[in-house]
């Protein structure tokens, strides 16, 4: 390894430090995102922009990160975002992650396309683990992937609804990404195939266009644990899902990977936290890359943050202890961020710390 992990500072320059960790095709997959990368781009950027109001002379020396989300409680409102294939990062793929985890203190969601199985993640994570969803076009394939994914251990799952085709990723067709193959995923009784497309220069076998809200109610209905959706962007569709038995949504635009010039996530929160009133609870990710990114998404009605591609970087850097270095530098950020604008508590961060 080129470094110590406490010699990496930032999450911004995990980017630059992966490429020497990850194979071309690798670093394609994880980096990319759709056509010209607006969206990725103006993700990390809104945060920025966003300014803080500090307020002065409260007794911070005792802050406290722990939240409760859906009646879990989380050491921090810090998650790692589902990702497919961890293995193209790290030997031991999703293993390395999970113990990232438990030494970084967070919550993890596992994603269907995983190269470790469901159940051995369940084995080895000691914090909440949550189960990320992509409905197949067969019912009782569906169906036994939750039973599975519950069986397993998994407190929730996250239902992927942007994603009934890929967006235009050209990092990946240029590096002609394949699925190595040794890999398998586990958590889907197909063989070792890609997501890229196949049929009709769109459509990918191990996505489901079909997929739409009755199938939404029914995979509510069946499961016996509480059912997220993930990629609600239009707070139209916050609205329906609030009445389609769903326990709460994640904001997010898949880190810009699919429809690229769609808002930030930073754009998007606010005005579906005010659509719903408090309906729904609500998480977000995209583009969190500092601890005063965290506080922001909370103040704009976030309950909590995952993040995706630091934690993949970091994975192919160091393995399970990049893992945790990337979240013992978000949290430490973030409770620096919460010392020096007055909050001790996340129940304290409302939209009075937002200039
Ligand atoms: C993803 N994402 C994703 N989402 C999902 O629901 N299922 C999945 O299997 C994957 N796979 C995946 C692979 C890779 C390499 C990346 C980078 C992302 C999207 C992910 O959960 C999350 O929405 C974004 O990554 C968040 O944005 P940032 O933090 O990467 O900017
Ligand atoms: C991706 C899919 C698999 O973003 O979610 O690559």
């Amino acid at each position: 390894m080129i470094l110590k992990v406490e010699e990496i500072l930032t999450l911004a320059e995990l980017e630059g430090l992966a490429e020497s960790c990850m194979s071309p095709m690798a670093m394609a997959y994880v980096t990319g995102a759709a056509a010209d990368e607006i969206t990725l781009r103006a993700n990390c950027e809104d945060w920025k922009r966003i300014r803080l109001m500090p307020k002065c002379l409260v007794d911070v020396s005792e802050i406290d990160l722990r939240t409760n989300i859906l009646g879990q409680e989380f050491a921090m409102p810090i998650m790692l975002a589902p990702a497919a294939f961890h293995r193209l990062c790290h030997a031991e793929g999703e293993l390395a992650t999970a113990a990232g985890a438990n030494q970084g203190g967070a919550g993890m969601v596992l994603s269907s396309f995983s190269t470790v199985s469901v159940e051995e993640i369940g084995a080895a994570l000691e914090q909440p683990l949550w189960f990320q969803l992509y409905a197949q076009e067969d019912r009782s394939l569906t169906q036994e992937m939750i039973q599975r994914a519950h069986a397993a251990g998994c407190k929730a799952v996250c239902l992927t609804v942007d994603t009934p085709v890929l967006g235009a990723r050209h990092r990946e067709v240029r590096t002609r990404f394949q699925l190595p193959a040794d890999f398998k995923l586990p958590n889907l009784k197909l063989g070792p195939i890609s997501h890229r497309p196949v049929r009709g220069a769109i459509y990918s076998d191990l996505l489901n266009p079909r997929l739409n809200w009755k199938d939404v109610e029914w995979i509510a209905s069946v499961a016996d644990v509480p059912v997220l959706l993930k990629g609600v962007m239009n707070p139209e569709d916050a609205l329906r899902a609030a009445d389609s038995g769903v326990a709460g949504l994640i904001i997010s635009n898949h880190g810009g990977r699919n429809l690229d010039t769609l808002p930030s996530t930073a754009e998007a929160l606010p005005r579906i936290a005010e659509k719903l009133g408090g309906r729904l609870p609500l998480l977000v990710d995209g583009g969190i890359r500092r601890g005063t990114d965290v506080l922001k998404a909370i103040a704009l009605g976030a309950q909590a943050v995952l993040v995706g591609r630091p934690y993949l970087y970091a994975l192919s850097i160091a393995g399970a202890e990049g893992v945790a270095r990337v979240l013992e530098i978000l949290r430490t950020e973030f409770m620096m961020a919460m010392a020096l604008t007055g909050r001790r508590s996340i129940a304290e961060i409302d939209k009075t710390v937002l200039f």
